[in-house]
């Protein structure tokens, strides 16, 4: 069974770069192979952001989805209108989602299943807030929830799960490496229990708070196959950093 693909993907949430074709240059000459980035726009800028990546090895995704094809759901967009954009990713249950929006572990099942109905990949996110963990049932919270955010079709080879702790987002405070050790082993085997051998190369994603000073001490972690970085992504410069740290970080 392959390794999971090391990743490095940038959720810019509700901002914009001021200069978006700049920012796509900056990611021009990224070598293809060593670690797969991908950048989650808002969706008014998807399309935008993925024709002026169409040169490199950079991917698009969206930052949520709507789980049916078209009709009268009011603000939403569908995977396949991301699609049509050049995403072939999609974020799903994000924490600013799940806690703002009260998105439910059922909700998020079903963005997981119409993105991965369309070939995309889905990136589950899971993660725990302050009191469980401060509670010691952080583990088992998010085991729980990844399990029951992912439908029951759902493909290991469309997925990566992204461990984020709710209280690491935006914050500048990270759990200790070997925190994020234990939950991405944990993680890790809910998936092979999950999905069997497959779940073995499915990428788990560390997020929240990552930055050029914390993220050569989270890559290096075993099972850690990558990041998903807001705030740090919106500079092309520190991303890129990211990226190099991502490529060397690991063995
Ligand atoms: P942050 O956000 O890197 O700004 O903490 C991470 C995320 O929400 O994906």
């Amino acid at each position: 069974m392959s390794k999971p693909q090391r990743w490095m993907i940038g959720n810019w949430k509700m901002n914009v770069p001021a200069d978006i074709e700049g920012y796509a240059r900056r990611l021009s000459g990224l070598p293809h192979g060593q670690v797969q980035v991908a950048l989650c726009p808002p969706a008014t800028t998807l399309e935008r952001l993925s024709e002026a990546l169409r040169s490199t090895i950079v991917l698009t995704g969206g930052q949520d989805c709507h789980p049916a094809e078209h009709g009268a759901f009011t603000g939403s967009v569908s995977v396949s209108m991301l699609q049509s954009a050049g995403a072939r990713l999609c974020l799903a249950g994000h924490s600013e989602r799940r806690q703002g929006m009260g998105e439910s572990d059922q909700a998020v099942a079903a963005k997981i299943e119409a993105i991965q109905r369309q070939d995309m990949i889905a990136v589950a996110c899971v993660g725990e807030p302050l009191a469980i963990r401060l509670a010691g049932e952080a583990g088992a919270f998010t085991i729980g929830q990844l399990l029951a955010s992912l439908p029951p079709a759902a493909r290991a080879d469309r997925l990566i799960v992204a461990y984020e702790p709710v209280w690491a987002i935006g914050t500048g405070r990270t759990p200790l490496g070997e925190e994020i050790e234990a939950m991405h082993a944990a993680l890790r085997e809910a998936l092979t229990d999950r999905f069997g051998e497959s779940g073995s190369s499915v990428a788990i994603l560390y997020g929240g708070s990552v930055t050029p000073s914390n993220v050569g001490e989270i890559i290096r972690r075993p099972d850690v196959s990558g990041c998903l970085v807001g705030g740090a992504s919106l500079d092309p410069a520190t991303f890129i950093t990211l990226i190099n740290s991502a490529a060397a970080g690991r063995p």
